[in-house]
């Protein structure tokens, strides 16, 4: 059976902002609820470090085909007091092009929780998003959503073009492969990732193919991935520059406005003309949370909308309490703003940053380290072997492995920031690491959700929106 397609789409959020608990309580309620699959393998470890107060993350990993790995990650991370006042949390080894295949399981084994939790009790469908970009732990985090059971893959962040055929061969747990971005690899002699299923021998059975989203911020790209991926694209999310974390860079030379922001243009307006051509269906995200939004994307072809903003600050979330409240009283008190940051992310994409008083965010002052990397690059030396370089890590590493030094002003360690404004910053020397917080334009907007409130629900939002009251058949 064909199952129908939702008008609202929960949008995947990392770090863990779009966890389990959201994606259930939207999957639940019969629209589409995303888990976000980026940095989910430490978010996972450190769960588990800090003591997995409700036993969630344990149900999950009881149901994981293989019990030997299971034992094993309860055994080295398992803290059942929960970590010591300060105690770091102990890092997993950072992904390289090749991984050990018990590092390759635990991120398969964190996708499988996090799918598997959002699925649990209910006949709802549910989704993951990944980054493009972050192209190492991609297949093994797919596999692992799909020994889940996991319906859709919604991926933009770069082009997703090889993802569809990845999905048909992990199906049927056959040897898959992307290739893989590496800075002065000689073009004819690509580098590629590859992930073979049967190194982890779990299952034989065929699993679902899921349906596969990709995000795109233009209609010549949705184009081009119809035609040209090496799969079925099922879907397109269309993604404007007002949409909360990383953006699309605008179309042609970057201009700046007065403020250091992109500015963006009548050629980044995406022809929804050209979309409802292509035959596939798509749902607008960016701004579009409101049920005007909604009726206007529907008038205009789409099959509904994708939300994250509205979603980021409702309970189930992941952002912490703190901040949500923090962020909901700016909201009242009309004192928030969000800007568009060139320069913040190490993928060169703009990210969006909240700005506001009293919320303590990290900046230029961090002492700087590479210790989770999920958004380093690698570059060929010329013995061969690959370096491996973020332009937020220490200036010094990220010249010595060839970058260029200019390249590191004004970046964030997204990865510890994002870490941070989920609930699990990493101790350092002085403190603690500090949060990145991110949000759409629309955060201004959550007035007319939270009603003078400082908290809401997903269910909330869902009936702001006036899809409250369906369930899944
Ligand atoms: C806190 C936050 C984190 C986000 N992280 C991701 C992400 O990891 N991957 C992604 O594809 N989109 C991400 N997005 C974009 C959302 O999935 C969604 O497309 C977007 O928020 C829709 O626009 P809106 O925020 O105006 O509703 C993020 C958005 C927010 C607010």
């Amino acid at each position: 059976m064909v199952a129908a397609l939702p008008l609202v789409i929960q949008g995947g959020m990392g770090i863990a902002v779009s966890n389990w608990r959201l994606a259930r309580a939207v999957s639940s309620r019969g629209q589409l609820g995303i888990v976000s699959g980026t940095a989910l393998d430490s978010v996972f470890v450190r769960r588990l470090q800090d003591g997995d107060p409700c036993g969630a993350v344990r149900r999950a990993l009881a149901h994981f085909p293989n019990r030997e790995d299971a034992a094993e990650i309860l055994r080295r991370y398992f803290k059942p007091n929960g970590r010591a006042p300060g105690e770091p949390y102990a890092l997993l080894p950072m992904y390289r092009q090749a991984v050990s295949a018990f590092r390759e399981r635990v991120t398969i084994a964190a996708n499988f929780v996090e799918v598997w939790l959002a699925k649990e009790g209910h006949q709802g469908r549910v989704g993951i998003n990944l980054l493009t970009k972050v192209q190492m732990p991609t297949m093994a985090s797919l596999y692992g959503a799909m020994l889940a059971g996991v319906d859709v893959v919604v991926m933009g962040a770069g082009i997703p073009r090889e993802i569809p055929g990845a999905l048909d061969a992990l199906a049927v747990h056959a040897p898959a492969t992307l290739k893989f971005d590496v800075d002065g690899q000689p073009a004819d002699a690509p580098a590629v990732l590859t992930f073979d299923p049967r190194a982890h021998g779990f299952v034989h059975a065929p699993l679902r193919r899921p349906d596969f989203y990709a995000i795109v911020a233009a209609h010549t790209l949705a184009a081009n991935l119809a035609r040209k991926a090496n799969g079925r694209v099922d879907g397109f999310i269309v993604e404007g520059p007002t949409a909360g974390g990383h953006n699309a860079p605008p179309r042609g030379a970057l201009q700046l406005n007065a403020s250091g922001e992109p500015v963006y243009g009548p050629r980044d307006v995406v022809d929804l003309a050209a979309m409802r051509a292509l035959g596939l269906p798509f749902w607008l995200a960016g701004g579009e949370g409101t049920p005007e939004g909604l009726a206007a994307a529907r008038r205009e072809g789409a099959a509904g909308i994708q939300v994250g903003t509205a979603f980021a600050f409702s309970d189930e979330s992941g952002f912490t309490p703190d901040i949500k409240r923090q962020v909901l009283t700016a909201v009242a008190a009309g004192t928030i703003a969000v800007r568009t940051d060139p320069r913040a992310s190490p993928t060169g994409f703009p990210f969006k940053i909240i700005e506001m008083e009293g919320l303590a965010q990290q900046d230029d002052s961090r002492q700087r380290l590479c210790d989770l990397g999920y958004l380093r690059t690698a570059a060929a030396r010329d013995d061969g072997r690959l370096d491996y370089r973020c332009s937020a890590a220490p200036v010094r590493e990220f010249t010595n492995s060839g970058g260029v030094e200019a390249e590191t002003a004004g970046r964030r360690c997204l990865c510890n920031g994002l870490m941070a404004a989920a609930g699990m910053a990493q101790p350092t020397e002085t403190g603690l690491e500090l949060p990145v917080v991110t949000s759409g334009d629309g955060v201004r907007a959550l007035g007319a959700i939270a009603r003078g409130r400082l908290s809401y629900t997903a269910a909330d939002v869902l009936s702001y929106l006036g899809v409250g009251a369906s369930t899944p058949a």
